[in-house]
């Protein structure tokens, strides 16, 4: 029994020293220690040994029995110690790299040039309403003073949904709405996309305007200067010189168009302002009192003025843009621009 002990004693070494994982481990326990194990059955056998032996061999046997516990537990200790740091090494981070930027979205230029005249008109009182963009041919012409068969609907190349209903050429149609609903006094602004069988660099079949309407007693044309001088002062800068050039809409009269001097030629006549040295940029009017017997208002109480811009048009002007597609076309390299 005592070679049979040395022989248990040399195989736990060799086993210890061979085991790389805590299974190899486990399992040399369960094959020393367990309770078929070799040295547990050794162990039982030690009563049938002679007084003699009997002591010296347990003392033997039960040491190895303790040291072969230690050492597993020790190596278990080892291996998981081993496991953990390079779990750290893996894991680790440089903090001193520079980090990664997130990058972020922003308001599309119209969507900035909307916000902009928006904040400049509800400074100046006016309330924001809005409108269908497919619309009756009754609001988008005929309240507006533009019968069926008029010249003036050749003005607006539109399209047409059916022969009532149409894509709206413009906001205008939104004054009517809202005088229907609303008594005077009106002050609103009204921005939307709007329509136009029309496709060039300057003209894209879907554009957006912005529609203002101030209807009150007592409102003359020097409020339209005033309020739409204000306006061009905020937007361009209040060097801006501006002209109130007279025009012609159906549903306004008198009616002007505002232009800014070139900012390119500085009014001499170049290239983008056609030799003229000035940029349109607005239509504008008094409301023709034939609107107002549309929507019931008493023409002889009430006066008022409107207006009409393309946000395309004004942010080409205000940023230098040649082509109106552009805004349409998700170009990053050009949106990130603004
Ligand atoms: N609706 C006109 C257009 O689209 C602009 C306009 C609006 C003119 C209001 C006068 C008054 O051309």
């Amino acid at each position: 029994m005592k070679e049979e002990l040395e022989k248990i004693r040399e195989e736990c070494q060799a086993s210890l020293a061979l085991a790389k994982s805590e299974l190899d481990l486990s399992e040399l326990r369960v094959r020393m220690l367990g309770r078929k194990g070799t040295l547990t059955q050794l162990l039982k056998r030690l009563g049938t040994l002679p007084e003699s032996d009997r002591k010296e061999i347990g003392r033997q046997a039960n040491e190895l029995k303790r040291e072969l516990e230690t050492q597993i537990e020790e190596n278990l200790h080892h291996l998981r110690e081993a496991e953990r740091k390079e779990a750290l090494r893996k894991e680790k981070i440089d903090v001193t790299l520079p980090g990664r930027r997130k990058s972020f979205g922003k308001k599309h230029p119209l969507t900035q040039i909307l916000d902009e005249i928006i904040q400049i008109f509800l400074r100046l009182g006016f309330e924001v309403v809005e409108g269908p963009e497919v619309e009756l041919d009754y609001y988008n012409f005929e309240a507006l003073n533009i019968p069926k068969g008029h010249p003036a609907r050749e003005m607006q190349a539109t399209f047409f949904i059916s022969e009532d209903v149409v894509l709206r050429t413009h906001t205008s149609p939104v004054q009517v709405r809202t005088m229907e609903k609303k008594k005077p006094p009106v002050r609103v602004i009204c921005p939307g996309a709007v329509y136009r069988c029309d496709s060039d660099p300057t003209h894209s079949p879907m554009f957006h305007q912005v529609e203002g309407l101030l209807v009150d007693q007592g409102i003359t044309f020097s409020d339209l200067k005033g309020i739409l001088t204000v306006f061009v002062h905020h937007m361009f800068g209040k060097e801006t010189k501006l002209r109130f050039r007279p025009s012609f809409f159906p549903f306004t009269e008198p009616s002007a168009e505002i232009d800014i001097e070139c900012f390119i030629c500085e009014g001499k006549g170049c290239g983008v302002c056609s030799g003229t040295g000035w940029l349109e940029i607005l239509g504008s009017g008094m409301v023709d009192p034939a609107v107002y017997q549309f929507v019931q208002y008493d023409r002889e109480q009430v006066t008022g003025f409107a207006f009409g811009m393309g946000i395309e048009r004004i942010a080409m002007l205000k940023y230098g843009i040649n082509d109106i597609r552009l805004f349409f076309t998700n170009d990053l390299r050009f949106l990130k621009q603004f």
